[in-house]
């Protein structure tokens, strides 16, 4: 999803700095996005560490200018039932989604601040409203969405607006390597049957879509520019 809204912002004009704890996913993003004439540069390392972010932070700053956007969806997914969920994978999820992102903001957010302009988008999931065995993923989700309200209000004052997307299922990397343990799911959800979007597959939410709503159309800025705080949400489980 991450690839996604990149290519949409590259496209929209936007110098990206990619991050991913995947050195080669990072690596494969940054040379699409040149090779779309984009501007980007890669930053491989662990978006829960924050002197790597701060590092970045810097580095992007004096490559290209202190970003005034910032787009947070590193996610990782442990699903377990109640009686199920170990100490560390709770911790790892909620890491990952929801530390990832009060880093992000803390990091990123003085500068959108002092420039007196910035948009940051947060990424949940409907799965925040709950689902069998989403413990970790709808805690994590649901405190995103908590932190997205906060943050919003704190720098709605100095321009800045935080917003949050709150996708159904989509076909990529998250959703392909869950294993589905509800029965009739798997069938029901196969992403080699989205081509058609029609009958049972039409609940999958499509790529360029999400991206389109990250992002939004720049004829749509006076009303992204009054959401405060919002979470958007597309499609259904
Ligand atoms: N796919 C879906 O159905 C769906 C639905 C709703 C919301 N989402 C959310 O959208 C976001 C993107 O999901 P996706 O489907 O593209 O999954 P994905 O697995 O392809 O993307 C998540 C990325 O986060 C990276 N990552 C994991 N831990 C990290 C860390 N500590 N530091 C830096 N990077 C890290 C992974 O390497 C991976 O590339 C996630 O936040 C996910 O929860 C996905």
């Amino acid at each position: 999803m991450g690839r996604a809204v990149c290519r949409r912002l590259v496209a929209d004009g936007w110098a990206v700095g990619v991050f991913d704890i995947d050195a080669d996913a990072t690596a494969a993003t940054v040379t699409e996005l040149c090779e779309l004439g984009g501007q980007a540069s890669g930053y491989p390392g662990d978006l829960t560490d924050r002197e790597f972010v701060a590092g970045a932070a810097r580095d992007i700053t004096e490559q290209f200018e202190a970003p005034t956007a910032l787009v947070t969806l590193a996610g990782a997914v442990r699903n377990a039932v109640l009686s199920k969920i170990t100490d560390e994978d709770f911790s790892l999820v909620l890491d990952t989604h929801l530390r990832s992102t009060l880093l992000c903001l803390q990091i990123f957010a003085p500068a959108m601040k002092k420039a007196g302009h910035g948009k940051v988008v947060t990424t949940s999931s409907v799965a925040a409203r709950g689902t069998v065995a989403g413990i970790s993923y709808g805690a994590a989700k649901g405190g995103i969405e908590a932190l997205t309200r906060s943050a919003a209000i704190e720098l709605a004052p100095f321009g800045v607006t935080v917003n949050c997307v709150a996708p159904g299922v989509v076909a990529t990397g998250m959703f392909l390597n869950t294993p589905r343990r509800v029965p009739g799911r798997a069938a029901r959800l196969d992403p080699d049957e989205a081509s058609g979007r029609t009958g049972r597959d039409r609940r999958l939410c499509e790529l360029p879509d999400v991206a389109g709503i990250v992002v939004r159309d720049r004829a749509d800025a006076d009303r992204v520019r009054r959401l405060v705080g919002r979470s958007a949400q597309i499609g259904f489980y």
